[in-house]
C-alpha cells in the first residue's frame, strides 16, 4: 500500500513540476509574443548585439556611446563592467529612455570565482571534488550577482590534451569523463535551483567545439578531427551542461571540419539543438563572427548572415548583426523567422532571469557590501587550494615542514601578489591575495627565521617578459645582472634549514593567446634552481603554472615538488597550510605531465595502435615508440602524493559473466599505511578488449575521493552496467558492445590492478 502510494506521489509531482513549467511557458510565450509585436526590425537586432563596454569603463553612462545606443535599442547586453553603480546607471537607460524598456543583461568572464578568486580552473579540476567544485561555483555567482553581474562567460569545458596551448589552465583537463562531471557541477554552481533567484546566474558553456585541439598548441589555431573523436572524446563535457541545464553557450573561434565554428550550422543547430535539445542562446566567441572574414568566407554581411542561418543568436563585439542583417533580410538572404527566433531566445534568457519583473534584481548595495570577499567565502577558497595542490616527488618525506624550521623563500613567485590569482581575474583586486611569503609567516612564530629573496628574474629575456606582461602586471623585474641575483639567493639560503623555491609561470604565461612552445621552466629559474641544489640544503620546489610543465632536469634533482596551479585569493596561505602538513595533500593531475615537448600530445586514453610497445620497454624496433624518449609521461594522468600513503588490497568483481541489462560490482580494500590523515582519489578505469572501431586502452569511468585515519581502512564499490560501456560507433550511434572488458582499480591512470569480465 505505501509502495502503491509513494508511485502515485511521484506520478502527482511529475505531473504538478510539468504542469506548472508548461504554466510558465505559457505566460513567458505570451509576455515575449506581446512585446515581440511591438518591436521594430532594428529593435530585434538590437536584442542580438552584445558590444564590448567601450567608454562606459572610463566614463558616465548615460552620455556615453553605447548609451546612445541603448537609449536607441539597439544594445542587448554588455559585459565585463566591474561597478555597481555604472550597472545600474546603464540599466536605467534601458529601462527608463529607450522605447520599449527592455532591460540588459549583464555578463562577466566569472571564471574561478568574482572578487574571492579560487585556484584556476586546471588546479580546481585536480581536488576531483564535486562538491567543492559546485559550492565554488556557488560562491562566485553569489557575489557576481551581488554587484550586478547576472551571466557568466563559464564553464569553459574545452578538452586540453596540449600543455602548449595557454588556455589548458582555464578548463579541467584531458579526460571527458571528469570533464563533464564538472561541468555539471558548476552549471549547477552558478545557475542554482532556481535561475529566477537573485543570487543565481546564467551560465555559459564554452568554447563550443573544440577549441582546445587546435594545432601545434597555437591559440585560435586550426582544429581538425573525425567524428568519432569529437563525439567520443571532445564534445562529451558540452553535452554535459546541456545536459545541466545551462542557459547559453559560446560558439568557439576555431573551424570545425572546415566551417568555424561560428558559422557551422551542423555544430550550432543539428549537434547542439536537434541532437541534444539544447533551449537556450547561442554567443559568439568576442568579433567571432568578424573573424570569418579571416577565415576566408566572405565579407561581413555574408559571414553575418552564415551566423545567423547556423544558429547563432547574440554577437559578441563584431556589431555584424547589428548593421548587416536588416539588408540581408531585405535581400532574402536571411529570413524574419531566423531573427525573430533569436530576438526570442535572448528576450526568453532575459525572462527567466526575472529582469523584466526587476531589472535592478542584482545591483543591491547591501549585498554587495556584505555578501563578497566575506570569510566564509575566503575559507573556501583556502580549502580549494589546498585541495588542489599535486605532490609531485617528495623524497625522503622531505614534506611537510617542522613549524621550528628556518627557512628561505626564493624565486620570482615567492612575493608575488599579481601572479597569485591566474589568468582571467575581471573583477579581483589582486593586493588583497597573499602570497607565499606572507603565507609563512602568518603559520610560523619565529618571523626571524624567514628569509626572502628574488632569486632570478622569470627570464632573462626581458622582451619575452614584455609580451607575457601585456596587462602590466608586476612581473618584480629586477636590473642587476643574473648573478648577483642568484648570489643574493645563495648568500641568503645560508641561513635557512630549508629552502622553498617558489619558481615557474607568472599568470599571464598561461591564458588566452599565451601559447608557448618551449613548455620547460625558463633558463634563469632553472639556473636559480641548479645554484640552489648547490648549497647542499634540502630544497622543496612550489612551482606555480598554469599548465603542465616539461620539468624532468627538475623531477631527477630536486627532492619535492609540489605543483600549485595559480592558486587564487589565499595563495600563500592555503600553500603554508600544505608545506607544514596542516593540510594533507590529495590532489591527482587531470592532465598527463611529458617528459619533453615532442610527446605531445600525449594522455592516457590513447589507442593501442597495431604495434604497441611492450609495458616497461623504452624501445623496439618497427614498435610505436621513439629513439630519444620512451613511451611514458613524467607523471601520468590522476597522479598525485599524500603524506601518507594507501594500499590497494582484495580487487573483486561480485560476477565475471555480466547479463544483459545486469551491472556488476567491483570493489577494492583501501588502507591508510602511513603516518597522516588523508584524502586519497580511488580511480575505475575499463578497457574494452574487442570492438567494431578501436577502443581506448583506458577509460575512466568512475572515482570516490575518500578520508582514512592513519591505520584505517575502507572498502570501496563501484557499479559498472553496460550503460557506462557505450561509445559512438563508427555511423556514430551510440552502442553498448558485449564481449571481453577489464576494469581496473587504482591511484593513478598507471594501474595494472586489473580484473576481466565478460558483458553479454
Ligand atoms: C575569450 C572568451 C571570453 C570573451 C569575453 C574572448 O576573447 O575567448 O573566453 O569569454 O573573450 O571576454
Amino acid at each position: 500500500m505505501k509502495f502503491f502510494r509513494t508511485i502515485i506521489a511521484i506520478i502527482l509531482t511529475i505531473f504538478y513540476v510539468h504542469a506548472t513549467a508548461q504554466k510558465d511557458n505559457t505566460k513567458m510565450n505570451a509576455f515575449i509574443n506581446n512585446l515581440m509585436n511591438k518591436m521594430t526590425l532594428d529593435e530585434k537586432l538590437g536584442q542580438l548585439n552584445l558590444p564590448g563596454a567601450g567608454d562606459i569603463i572610463t566614463g558616465q553612462a548615460s552620455n556615453s556611446d553605447i548609451g546612445l545606443k541603448i537609449r536607441q535599442g539597439k544594445v542587448g547586453g554588455l559585459f565585463n563592467i566591474k561597478s555597481i553603480e555604472k550597472i545600474k546607471a546603464i540599466q536605467k537607460v534601458a529601462v527608463e529612455e529607450s522605447r520599449l524598456k527592455i532591460p540588459l543583461i549583464f555578463g562577466m568572464d566569472v571564471i574561478h570565482g568574482y572578487q574571492t578568486e579560487f585556484p584556476i580552473p586546471l588546479g580546481l579540476s585536480c581536488s576531483w571534488d564535486m562538491a567543492l567544485i559546485e559550492r565554488t561555483a556557488r560562491i562566485a555567482a553569489t557575489e557576481a550577482t551581488a554587484d550586478g553581474i547576472c551571466w557568466t562567460f563559464s564553464p569553459m569545458v574545452d578538452i586540453g590534451r596540449d600543455p602548449r596551448w595557454g588556455r589548458i589552465a582555464e578548463g579541467s583537463g584531458e579526460d571527458p569523463f571528469l570533464g563533464s562531471q564538472i561541468a555539471r557541477a558548476m552549471v549547477k554552481g552558478y545557475q542554482g535551483d532556481d535561475l529566477s533567484k537573485n543570487n543565481a546566474m546564467m551560465a555559459c558553456v564554452k568554447h563550443y567545439a573544440l577549441y582546445g585541439a587546435a594545432e601545434a598548441g597555437r591559440d585560435y589555431n586550426t582544429t581538425d578531427m573525425s567524428k568519432v573523436r569529437m563525439y567520443n572524446e571532445y564534445l562529451p563535457p558540452y553535452k554535459a551542461a546541456v545536459d545541466a541545464g545551462v542557459g547559453s553557450v559560446m560558439a568557439s573561434f576555431n573551424e570545425v571540419d572546415g566551417i568555424p565554428a561560428t558559422g557551422n550550422k551542423w555544430l550550432q543547430t543539428d549537434v547542439l539543438r536537434n541532437q541534444w535539445g539544447f533551449k537556450g542562446f547561442v554567443v559568439t566567441d568576442y568579433t567571432g563572427i568578424n573573424e570569418m572574414i579571416e577565415h576566408g568566407l566572405g565579407d561581413l554581411q555574408h559571414v553575418s548572415s552564415l551566423a545567423l542561418k547556423a544558429g547563432i543568436d547574440m554577437d559578441m563585439v563584431g556589431e555584424g548583426f547589428l548593421t548587416t542583417l536588416a539588408k540581408s533580410l531585405h535581400q532574402k538572404k536571411v529570413t524574419i523567422t531566423e531573427i525573430n527566433q533569436a530576438c526570442r531566445l535572448i528576450l526568453e534568457a532575459k525572462y527567466k532571469l526575472g529582469l523584466f519583473d526587476d531589472p535592478y534584481k542584482y545591483c543591491n548595495e547591501e549585498r554587495a557590501k556584505t555578501e563578497i570577499f566575506t570569510k566564509d567565502n575566503l575559507t573556501l577558497a583556502r580549502r580549494a587550494a589546498a585541495e588542489s595542490f599535486v605532490l609531485l616527488k617528495n623524497k625522503n618525506n622531505i614534506l611537510p615542514l617542522q613549524k621550528s624550521a628556518s627557512i628561505a623563500i626564493v624565486g620570482p613567485l615567492g612575493d608575488s601578489k599579481a601572479n597569485m590569482v591566474g589568468t582571467w581575474a575581471v573583477a579581483t583586486d589582486f593586493s588583497k591575495a597573499t602570497t607565499l611569503l606572507e603565507g609563512i609567516k602568518n603559520k610560523i612564530e619565529n618571523k626571524d627565521h624567514v628569509f626572502y629573496a628574488l632569486g632570478s628574474n622569470i627570464s632573462d629575456d626581458s622582451i619575452f617578459e614584455n609580451r607575457v606582461n601585456v596587462f602590466g602586471k608586476s612581473l618584480n623585474r629586477d636590473n642587476r645582472n643574473a648573478a648577483d641575483i642568484i648570489k643574493e639567493a645563495v648568500d641568503i639560503s645560508a641561513k635557512a634549514d630549508v629552502i622553498i623555491a617558489a619558481v615557474g609561470e607568472v599568470a599571464e604565461m598561461s591564458g588566452e593567446s599565451s601559447s608557448r612552445s618551449d613548455i620547460s621552466i625558463p633558463k634563469a629559474q632553472r639556473d636559480l634552481l641548479n645554484a640552489l641544489m648547490n648549497t647542499g640544503k634540502p630544497v622543496i620546489m612550489v612551482l606555480f603554472t598554469g599548465r603542465p610543465l616539461a620539468i624532468k632536469w627538475e623531477a631527477e634533482n630536486i627532492p619535492a615538488i609540489m605543483t600549485v596551479w595559480h592558486p587564487g585569493t589565499e595563495a600563500g596561505n592555503a600553500i603554508a597550510d600544505v608545506l607544514f602538513g596542516d593540510a594533507v595533500p590529495s590532489a591527482k593531475l587531470t592532465t598527463t605531465w611529458p617528459q619533453n615537448m615532442g610527446q605531445i600530445p600525449i594522455y592516457y586514453a590513447h589507442k593501442n595502435t597495431g604495434r604497441p610497445l611492450e609495458e616497461g620497454k623504452w624501445f623496439e624496433k618497427f614498435r610505436s615508440n621513439y629513439l630519444d624518449v620512451s613511451n611514458d609521461p613524467l607523471f601520468p594522468f590522476g597522479y598525485g602524493l599524500s603524506y601518507t600513503s594507501f594500499a590497494y588490497t582484495n580487487t573483486t568483481l561480485n560476477k565475471s559473466v555480466i547479463q544483459p541489462n545486469d551491472s556488476v560490482e567491483a570493489k577494492v580494500t583501501i588502507t591508510n599505511t602511513g603516518e597522516f590523515d588523508g584524502d586519497e582519489i580511488v580511480q575505475l578505469y575499463t578497457r574494452q578488449m574487442v570492438g567494431s572501431i578501436t577502443r581506448p586502452v583506458k577509460e575512466l569511468k568512475g572515482f570516490q575521493k575518500i578520508f582514512l585515519k592513519k591505520g584505517e581502512h575502507k572498502q570501496v564499490s563501484f557499479t559498472i552496467s553496460s550503460k557506462d560501456l557505450k561509445f559512438y560507433n563508427n555511423s556514430l550511434k551510440y552502442v553498448f558492445e558485449p564481449g571481453n572488458y577489464k576494469i581496473f582499480i587504482g591511484t593513478d591512470s598507471n594501474t595494472a590492478n586489473a580484473a576481466d569480465c565478460v558483458f553479454q
